[in-house]
């Protein structure tokens, strides 16, 4: 197979150390807007460029003759790069601009979700929500409700634009003005918010392969989205997360994953092409899992959990969705953590910075090291003002897998910020111990 990966985060660079696994592979190539150096090695060629620019993308698939594209990041998927390769006759992996909804428009989102009545064992498995594009339309909403929510621009914004009550947001009166101010500044790029009841509990990702009509979950995972330890300061894209050997988490047991891929199917079932991987994010609540969020590709950080332990040949797993015949997957029993190593600054005050990574001493403490946002030129390493590269560790336990995450990070030289409670068992006792007794 000619594979063609679109995407430079550290998201693709785990997609293309799986492809580059595979039996099926002949030739690979990359379409990537920064160099990430991890994927420039993986690959036969690649090209620099902007990944929306859906002719751009077509054109270097057409002239490399890829028969399969897989498309990493969410706005090239929102903005219709699948339907266009797909017109092509390139084979993708990946949700057209209609199915990418479910992500690029959280409006459109809660309201598939309502109109379709998704549920849980205990009932509707979405937050109570109103959608508006004025501001006294979003406050009433919130002085009938009379109880915390949360406010979130309808639009895409890397993970950064949504405030809780009770985070940063004070009161319900601060939430008036968020939304105000989303609707003003067309946060997100539209003129709408998305007002929603505020979810209790701890928050897990399922990542699913779906073949049009089926969805073949992953191990879950948990991700840190606040920037600082302890769940502190602002959201990220996501700062670290991890996994456990059995695929559940401490907090999470088998019937409520469960609950959640049962969620999922009925999702995907409505939707009834979608091909790619469908990502569910949930709230384990006291009334069951409830989404949070969809977003239509892998998760990262949750991709790099998952992807290293894919014991299926990746480009067999694709294929099969791609033909609509039920993919089959099994993972390593091994638990995972991710962690990430963000510029100094990150996200509110980001500074680049140049970054000495020893890979050769990463592997030798059995751990990975998968590049994100940096540039490398005349073998010197920079970061942008984004999530720099990640390291991962694997073991028996999370415990293990953190010790190895930590050894890891001994060997990445420079100024930078990074959590490193992420896996800790002492912040994993805590994290179980909250939903017992919610
Ligand atoms: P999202 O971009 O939708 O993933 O939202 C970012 C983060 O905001 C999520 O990871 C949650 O921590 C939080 N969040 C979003 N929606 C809700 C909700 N309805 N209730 C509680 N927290 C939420
Ligand atoms: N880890 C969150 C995301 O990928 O959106």
């Amino acid at each position: 197979m000619r594979v063609l990966l679109v995407g430079g985060g550290a998201r693709e660079h785990a997609m293309a150390d799986a492809v580059s696994r595979s039996d099926r592979l002949d030739r690979f190539y990359g379409f990537m807007s920064n160099r990430n150096p991890g994927i420039a090695r993986l690959t036969d060629s690649f090209q620099l460029g902007e990944e929306s620019d859906a002719e751009g993308v077509a054109g270097y698939a057409a002239e490399v003759g890829a028969d399969l594209a897989l498309i990493g990041p969410e706005a090239p998927l929102a903005e219709g790069l699948g339907d266009v390769l797909r017109e092509e006759g390139v084979a993708v992996f990946g949700p057209g601009a209609e199915d990418a909804r479910i992500e690029s428009d959280k409006a459109w989102a809660r309201e598939f979700m309502k109109v379709n009545g998704i549920s849980n064992s205990s009932g509707t498995a979405y937050p109570e929500f109103g959608v508006f594009e004025d501001a006294e339309g979003a406050a009433n909403f919130m002085d009938e409700f009379g109880a915390p929510v949360a406010v979130k621009p309808a639009g895409l914004t890397g993970g950064k634009g949504v405030k809780t009550v009770g985070d940063q947001l004070d009161d319900l009166e601060a939430a008036k003005g968020y939304a105000a101010e989303v609707l003003e500044k067309e946060v997100g790029g539209k003129p709408q918010v998305v007002i929603e009841e505020l979810l209790v509990g701890e928050e897990f990702t399922i990542q699913a392969f779906c073949d049009g009509s089926s969805v073949e979950p992953g191990p879950a995972v948990q991700d840190h989205k606040r920037a600082y330890e302890g769940d502190e300061g602002p959201n990220t894209g996501g700062m670290g997360s991890y996994s456990d050997a059995d695929g559940l988490l401490p907090f999470l047991g088998r019937e409520v994953y469960d609950e959640a891929v049962d969620v999922m199917e009925q999702t995907v079932d409505v939707l009834g092409d979608y091909v790619g991987v469908l990502y569910g994010q949930f709230m384990a609540t006291s009334r069951g899992p409830v989404v949070v969020e969809y977003n239509c590709r892998f998760g990262d950080p949750e991709a790099m959990n998952v992807l290293p332990l894919l014991e299926t040949d990746f480009l067999d797993v694709v294929e099969s969705c791609v033909e609509g015949s039920a993919a089959e997957t099994s993972y390593s029993a091994a638990a995972s953590v991710v962690k990430y190593v963000v510029p100094p600054g990150y996200p509110t005050d980001p500074r680049a910075v140049e970054l000495r990574v020893d890979e050769e001493a990463i592997r030798e403490e059995g751990g990975r090291v998968f590049y994100a946002s940096v540039n490398e030129e005349d073998g010197v390493l920079r970061t942008t003002t984004s999530r720099a590269l990640a390291v991962f560790g694997s073991g028996p336990t999370v415990g293990e897998a953190e010790e190895i995450s930590e050894r890891c990070l001994r060997h990445v030289d420079g100024e930078f910020h990074c959590r490193h409670d992420v896996g800790k068992p002492s912040v994993i006792e805590r994290k179980a111990g909250t939903v017992e007794s919610a």
